[in-house]
C-alpha cells in the first residue's frame, strides 16, 4: 500500500493488518507503554480545506505518539488548486517531508497529490470518501462483537455520502452486511451497488428504503449528517427529503435489543439523531471517536513501515 486515498488502495490483507496494528498500539497505550517510534525523523504535512476536530487532533496526536513531526496547514495558507495546483504542491512537499494527510473538497485533488508526488498521501475526507473513518468504525464493531465481524449486519440510515461509501466497502470486504436506508435520490447508485456486489457478495450490500424494515436485523445502526460540509446551500431541501430517517427511540425499538448506535460525529442532534439516542446506553459514538486516534496510528505504522508489516 503506497497511499490511502480510498479503501480500494489497500488489499484485504493490508486492511486487516492496519486494524490489527491499531488494536495492538491501542493496547500498548492503555498499558502506559510507549509505541515504537516508527515515524522517528519523519515529518507529515496535514492540509485541511474543511473544518475538523477529530481528524485533525487524532492525526497530530498519532504522529506525535509515533515519534514524528506534524505540520498543519489551513486551506487559505495552501490555496490547493487556487494559489498552486495539487500537482505542484505534491512535487514541492515530496522534496521536504515524508507524507501528506489532506482533507479536501474535490477527491481529484487527492488523486493528483498521489500521482504527482513521491510520498504517501492519506485521505482525511473528501467529498467522495472517508476511509480513515471507516477504519475506526470497524475497530468499534470489533470491540463490540469480537475480532471476526464477518456475518454481522450494519444498517446505515441517511445520506449515501463520503462516510457511507467508505464504510460500505470496508464492511463488505470484512464480510459485514451493509444495509442502507435512504430516500432513493440520496442512496447509492446502481453502479456502486453492482460493483461492490461483484467484488464481495450480492448479500453484503442492500438498499431498503424503509428505515424500520432496514434495522430489523441490525447489529449496528449508523447515521451521519444529512448535510455534509459544502452542502449547506441544500440544507432546506435535504431536511425535507430526510424526514422519517431520524435515528430515534422508535427506530431503535424496531431493531434487535443488542443493536448499538454509531455516528462519525459531529452530530446534529434533533436532525439525523436524537439527544436521547446519542446519550443512551446503546450509543458508541465516543468510543468510535476515540478509535480515530488508534486507527490513524495503525494506518501510519503500516504505511511508513510497509516492508516489515505487510507480507
Ligand atoms: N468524524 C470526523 O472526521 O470529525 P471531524 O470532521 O471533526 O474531523
Ligand atoms: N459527511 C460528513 C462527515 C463529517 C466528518 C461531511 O462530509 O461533512
Amino acid at each position: 500500500m503506497k497511499h490511502f486515498t480510498s479503501i480500494g488502495d489497500a488489499s484485504l490483507h493490508e486492511l486487516t493488518t492496519v486494524l490489527d496494528k491499531a488494536i495492538e498500539l491501542r493496547s500498548e497505550r492503555r498499558a502506559n507503554k510507549k509505541n515504537h517510534p516508527v515515524l522517528a525523523d519523519k515529518s507529515i504535512v496535514m492540509i485541511f480545506e474543511k473544518p475538523s476536530l477529530r481528524t485533525r487532533v487524532s492525526f497530530e496526536q498519532a504522529i506525535y505518539e509515533l515519534g514524528g513531526h506534524a505540520i498543519a496547514l489551513g486551506a487559505a495558507q495552501v490555496g490547493l488548486g487556487k494559489r498552486e495546483s495539487a500537482a505542484d504542491v505534491a512535487r514541492v512537499l515530496s522534496g521536504m517531508v515524508d507524507g501528506i494527510v489532506a482533507r479536501v473538497f474535490e477527491h481529484q485533488k487527492l488523486i493528483d497529490l498521489a500521482q504527482y508526488g513521491s510520498i504517501p498521501v492519506i485521505n482525511a475526507l473528501s467529498d467522495h470518501s472517508f476511509p480513515c473513518q471507516a477504519l475506526a468504525d470497524c475497530m468499534t464493531l470489533m470491540d463490540e462483537f469480537g475480532h471476526d465481524v464477518a456475518g454481522r449486519s450494519l444498517t446505515y440510515v441517511g445520506d449515501a455520502n463520503n462516510v457511507a461509501r467508505s464504510l460500505a466497502i470496508l464492511c463488505a470486504r470484512l464480510g459485514v452486511r451493509f444495509v442502507i436506508a435512504s430516500p432513493p435520490q440520496y442512496s447509492f447508485d446502481d453502479q456502486f451497488i453492482n460493483n461492490l456486489q461483484a467484488e464481495t457478495s450480492p448479500a453484503l450490500i442492500e438498499r431498503i428504503e424503509d428505515p424500520q424494515a432496514a434495522v430489523a436485523e441490525a447489529d449496528a445502526i449508523y447515521t451521519d449528517t444529512w448535510i455534509s460540509m459544502g452542502q449547506e446551500d441544500e440544507a432546506k431541501k435535504r431536511a425535507v427529503a430526510f424526514e422519517g430517517f431520524q435515528v430515534n427511540a422508535d427506530l431503535l425499538a424496531a431493531a434487535p435489543s443488542h443493536a448499538i448506535v454509531m455516528h462519525c460525529l459531529p452530530a446534529y442532534r434533533g436532525s439525523e439523531i436524537t439527544d436521547e439516542v446519542m446519550e443512551g446506553p446503546r450509543s458508541r459514538v465516543f468510543t468510535q471517536a476515540h478509535n480515530r486516534l488508534h486507527g490513524q496510528k495503525g494506518l501510519l505504522a503500516v504505511l511508513f513501515n510497509d516492508d516489515k508489516l505487510v507480507a
